[in-house]
């Protein structure tokens, strides 16, 4: 990301939120922050889960001091063990000198274990020692080294899946954690939806010369329909892509991506439909089945509100504010 971020959106630690989850999560880190608890934190693929482990670092009394994290599914097997633990000179062929530890790096701080269903049996069994008696020896070493940290790992795999699939130790699991805290996906906090655009928005328009000024309503009603898979990520990759390449100072429904606009709600297609895996958003189906049989009451009265109403068994006044609401209007040549 670049520019300067934006003021004036509601956030905690540079995290964006402001439903009911997000400010569950934000007092959870207000409280996690200020211990030394080791902390899991789980949740699926771009729903800010970095973000939540720096911000619990900054939050607290470690912030002065280093803040390490350690990536273990992008670090193969037989390196992650010196990158955690340090090596001394000799330990194999390619130690020419002697290496400092991450552990040993983040004394005072806070090491973050990115993707620690990824770790190896072997390196699992180590790292419950070491998280028990917070000692360790650099590999080829024989010096025990004591380092003062803290623990915050991450994971975007079900972690209790894995335990029943024997890829991660149980005990490893239930040291780990002590506090779980639960990233929600973004298709369940719809209503950071629109924030997190404008927060995009303005982030992107920062330092560049693109003059978006926001989003179209229907744009963003096909935003809030989308179900989201590569969560914040994805929304921030496609907002950048729409600021630099939008028609007009007014992002639309023709600069949206193909994906996004494919993504139909299921009302219109009756009862008989399965709510899909991805989720179902309640409002937005109904709001949009609401709007397509006012339509079709005011077509078949060649949109006479009088009519209209009467066919829908509402008031007229109730008519023309749902009108409103949908921006609906007589089209020129009535269908
Ligand atoms: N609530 C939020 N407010 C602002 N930016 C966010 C928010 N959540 C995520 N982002 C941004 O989305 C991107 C992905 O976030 P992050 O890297 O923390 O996700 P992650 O959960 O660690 O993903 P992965 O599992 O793929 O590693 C980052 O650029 C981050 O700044
Ligand atoms: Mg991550």
């Amino acid at each position: 990301m670049s520019g300067s971020p934006p003021e004036n959106i509601d956030r905690f630690a540079g995290i964006i939120g402001a439903c009911a989850r997000m400010r569950q999560l934000f007092s959870l880190i207000d409280k996690v922050a200020e211990t030394d608890t080791t902390i899991l934190i789980q949740g699926e693929s771009g729903t800010g889960k970095e973000l939540v482990a720096r911000a619990i670092h900054q939050q607290g009394t470690r912030q002065k001091n280093p803040f390490v994290p350690v990536n273990c599914g992008a670090i193969p097997a037989e390196l992650l063990e010196s990158e955690l633990f340090g090596h001394e000179k000799g330990a194999f062929t390619h130690a020419i000198r002697t290496r400092i530890g991450r552990f040993e790096l983040a004394h005072g701080g806070t090491v973050f274990l990115d993707e620690i269903s990824e770790m190896s049996p072997m390196l699992q069994v180590k790292l419950l020692r070491v998280l028990q008696e917070r000692e360790f020896e650099r590999v080829g070493g024989t010096q025990t080294i004591k380092s003062d940290f803290r623990v915050v790992a991450a994971t975007n795999r079900c972690l209790e899946d894995e335990l029943r699939q024997g890829r991660f130790r149980e005990d490893l699991f239930y040291r780990l954690n002590v506090i779980p805290v639960m990233v929600p996906p973004l298709r369940e906090r719809q209503a950071d939806i629109p924030l997190l655009t404008e927060y995009f928005i303005q982030l992107f328009t920062a330092d560049k010369n693109h003059r978006i000024s926001g989003i179209s309503q229907e744009a963003m009603g096909h935003l809030l329909r989308y179900h989201w898979p590569g969560n914040v990520r994805e929304l921030e990759n496609i907002i950048e892509r729409m600021v630099i390449l939008a028609l007009a100072e007014e992002i639309s429904v023709a600069d949206l991506p193909e994906k996004i606009l494919d993504c139909r709600p299921i009302a219109g297609a009756g009862l008989a439909t399965e709510i899909p895996p991805q989720g179902f958003y309640l409002q937005q189906a109904v709001a949009d089945y609401e709007k397509e049989i006012i339509i079709k009451a005011l077509n078949q009265v060649n949109w006479i509100n009088n009519q209209a109403a009467k066919l829908l068994n509402v008031n007229r006044t109730t008519l023309i504010e749902k009108m409103k609401r949908y921006k609906l209007v007589k089209p020129a040549v009535s269908m």
